[in-house]
């Protein structure tokens, strides 16, 4: 198999974590690609919307966005990082630090590539908001799940935080969230983790 990606990519890393986690590293070529929402990408060729990471399969058709590359990666491996007595947990942790990603993400294309006279700054501060509000509500409500047993929420989570620290460095979310800074200390030392670091 080979895994469309770029080692910034917040979404890429997820799925890299899991391979490590699960032991998967030699199935899997990883394929560094450019990604631009303007531009375009080569995952064209093999994901219509353009977007990585995408799992290219010997049989079947191509793999993507991150949750089913994850989810199918992690059937294959038959380990439980979705155990199905929490599952919904799971896939709601995961979704929250998706959407994390995902307005980390814009923050940066609009600096990079909107031209500066259009840059709008309220619309950048809303991704941040909303980004807060995700972290404020981890903080209060998830801290107990995050101390269980290793789940695709949390390498979600880990690699969410640490685009923040990559990208965003500036904006401080450990401020005021001691408890997830706590366990982001913990979780980043992970050998998974600390291999799959953007800047590593
Ligand atoms: C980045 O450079 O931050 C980035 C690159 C690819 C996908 C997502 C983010």
């Amino acid at each position: 198999m080979e895994l469309f990606q770029n080692p910034a990519s917040p979404f890429a890393r997820k799925v890299r974590v899991l391979l490590h986690e699960t032991g998967q590293q030699d199935a899997v070529r990883v394929v560094t690609i450019t990604a631009n929402p303007v531009a375009g990408s080569s995952a064209s060729a093999v994901n219509p919307l353009g977007k990585i990471p995408v799992l290219v399969r010997p049989e079947g058709p191509a793999l993507y966005d991150s949750r089913v590359i994850c989810r199918y990666l992690d059937d294959r491996a038959a380990k439980t990082l979705y155990p199905p007595s929490r599952l919904y947990d799971v896939l709601t942790l995961e979704a929250t630090a998706d959407g994390i990603m995902e307005a980390a993400v814009l923050m940066v294309y609009e600096g990079r590539v909107r031209p500066a006279e259009k840059q709008f700054g309220d619309w950048v501060e809303a991704q941040w908001s909303k980004i807060a509000r995700a972290l404020d509500a981890v903080e209060a409500r998830w801290l107990s799940h995050l101390g269980g047993p290793l789940d695709m929420g949390q390498v979600a989570l880990g690699c969410a935080l640490g685009y923040l620290d990559f990208r965003h460095a500036d904006r401080d979310w450990r401020q005021e969230r001691p408890g997830l800074a706590a366990w982001d200390a913990r979780f980043a030392a992970r050998p998974a983790m600390a291999a799959t670091r953007p800047d590593a």
